[in-house]
């Protein structure tokens, strides 16, 4: 939904604006293109390797920052962004990359962190973990209805040997008969939003981006599942962890998915949902 965020982002042409996640920096680049010689684009990621795509970005406007959302409110001013952008989850460099371990399309080194120089890897986690902590991830992060059979599969076969690789997700008995999607597919996001700690990141986003944004400053959220699209709806309606919001923001018009077009020409996209907030 490209045109979709910069029409929902850039209000000011010669605005200051937030890439809150800078990936390979499509949408980086595509708003330095859009915006005046007066405007500028600070943009972040928590992911050291992408700082080759930023580093290759060589223009006056734009600065890089590698910082997790949690940073945020302390690395920029208040009221400093007419627009901050979210477009959450991990980029396609990333789930590409077989030293990740992010895809289930490969058998690789089960990793899943987005900064792989801080914190547990997944396959770390998943040896040490209990059998209802790792059910319970599968079951709130991934919905995942099976989640104590596949969890219980995992003890089991950490009595044979230790959980290195994808292929020890992949490989285990899913109860299920045919279906569209991988069987794995749930609980590969659900390990990958507990290592990298995702709820409370996006709910430390959406905090900050109340303080950050100057009067009038939109917000646009790319979110691709249910779990997150939730948080970001019933934040615009002025909750968030279920307290209500002193100040909020307002949702701007309704929210938009992509077309069949942009879904025929990159499946990735099928479930995203875009969420535009204004600052009032
Ligand atoms: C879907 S990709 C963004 C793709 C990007 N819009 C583009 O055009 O290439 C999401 C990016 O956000 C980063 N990210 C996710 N959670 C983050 C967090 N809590 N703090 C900082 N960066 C984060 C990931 O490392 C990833 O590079």
């Amino acid at each position: 939904m490209p045109v979709e965020v910069l029409d929902n982002l850039l209000h000011i042409k010669e605005g200051d604006y937030l890439d809150c996640t800078f990936g390979g920096g499509g949408h980086s680049k595509s708003i330095l293109e859009n915006i005046g010689v007066s405007g500028s684009l600070k943009a972040i990621d928590k992911d050291p390797k992408v700082l080759k795509f930023a580093d290759q970005i060589l223009d006056s406007r734009f600065e890089f920052k590698n910082i997790s959302f949690s940073d945020l409110e302390n690395s920029f001013p208040c009221e400093s962004f007419d627009g901050i952008l979210m477009d959450l989850g991990i980029s396609s460099i990333q789930l590409d990359d077989q030293s990740r371990g992010f895809s289930f399309k490969s058998d690789s080194i089960l990793d899943m962190r987005m900064d792989q120089t801080q914190g547990l890897a997944a396959f770390e986690w998943l040896n040490k973990a209990d059998e209802k902590e790792i059910a319970d991830t599968f079951y709130y992060l991934g919905e995942e209805r099976k989640s104590r059979a596949l969890a219980k599969q995992i003890i089991e076969k950490r009595k044979k040997g230790k959980i290195t690789s994808t292929s020890d997700l992949i490989n285990l008995r899913f109860p299920y008969s045919r279906s569209k999607k991988h069987p794995a597919t749930n609980i590969f996001r659900a390990v990958r939003m507990f290592i990298n700690n995702e709820i409370e990141e996006l709910i430390s986003a959406l905090k900050s981006s109340l303080s950050l944004l100057k009067k009038g400053g939109r917000l646009v959220v790319i979110s691709f599942h249910s779990i997150e699209d939730r948080i970001v709806k019933n934040f615009l309606r002025g909750t968030l962890e279920n307290v209500t919001l002193e100040s909020y923001l307002e949702p701007e018009g309704k929210l938009i998915k992509p077309s069949e077009e942009e879904v025929y020409n990159n499946p990735r996209a099928r479930s995203a949902i875009l969420r535009v907030g204004k600052k009032i």
